[in-house]
Formats: structure tokens, sequence, C-alpha cells
């Protein structure tokens, strides 16, 4: 187990197009059972390859819920569909925040850590926390999508007042 180093805003490696796994093998467990050990650290929801400096096409995602870490490696979007107006933020623009508009219904189609295809839907925070991954495997940072726009520290805490 290891925590592996945040990339974050200015390192050039985060507008990076990440490259297609070939190899299912041991440095690839390494490295995602590292991602693993460094979202939970961080507490996070996401967390793609480029941001711990490997420019492979995967990316992990645990929305906290009974399905744990969620890994895709090679991921396609099949579909996308429906709008959600939501608050987000990045591991690697820490402290930054801001509300995005993403497809509440995604598809995606992935392999697993040993090459096995499979298809995923995501709802909610699940396909949002998938079209914020898939960008970083080509090199686009949240806070350059079209429809985000920023939400200041006070403004959030105003948000999430009541949250505890
Ligand atoms: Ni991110």
């Amino acid at each position: 187990m290891a925590i592996r180093n945040v990339r974050t805003e200015g390192d050039d490696i985060l507008r990076k197009k990440s490259r297609v796994v070939e190899k299912f093998d041991r440095r690839l467990w390494d490295l995602l059972d590292d991602m693993g050990d460094t979202l939970a650290q961080q507490n996070g929801v996401g967390l793609a390859g480029v941001q711990v400096g490997a420019l492979r096409r995967v990316f992990i995602i645990d929305v906290g819920d009974e399905n744990g870490v969620i890994e895709f490696v090679n991921p396609e979007i099949l579909e996308q569909s429906g709008s959600q107006r939501v608050l987000e933020g990045c591991l690697s623009f820490p402290g930054q925040w801001g509300m995005v508009t993403r497809p509440d219904h995604v598809k995606i189609r992935a392999q697993d850590r040993r090459g096995r295809w499979f298809e995923r839907v995501g709802e909610g925070l699940m396909a949002q926390a998938m079209v914020h991954e898939y960008g970083h495997l080509d090199g686009h940072a949240f806070k350059e999508d079209p429809t985000f726009t920023p939400v200041s520290e006070e403004e959030l805490e105003a948000m999430t007042a009541g949250e505890g």
C-alpha cells in the first residue's frame, strides 16, 4: 500500500492525453492499488492515473456506496443523457469549486484490472464522476468546461451549511 503524490494545477502532465493500457500486469495492479489508497486518504470521489503521474487510460471512482472503489481501464463513454447542475471540485485543484452541468445518466464500457470488458451505468454522482474522470484522460480539467461557474469559499460555506 502506498499513497502517491497528487499532481496539482500548474503541472503540465494534467494537460496531456493518457495512453491506452495494453498490459494487465503487476505494474497496473500496483498503480490501481495505490490510486485506491490515495483516493481514500484524500476523501475523494474519483482519481485518474494522470493525477498521480501515470499517463494511462485508467480512473477509479468511489461514491461512498456499497460498491466501494470501481476501477475503469480503457473506458469509453457509450451513452450520456439528461442533465444535472452540480457542485464539483477536483483533487488536482485543491480549494477550488464550481457549478457545472453534467449528464445524469452515463453508460461506460471499460476493462477491469484483468482485462475483462464490462459495461456500467451511472446516475447522479456516479454519472458526474464518470464524465469528470474521463475528461482527465484527455487532458481536460473541470474548470475548462464551458458550463463551469466558480463558487467562492464563502458561497461554498453557505451552500454546505447544515451538512455538518
Ligand atoms: Ni479531477
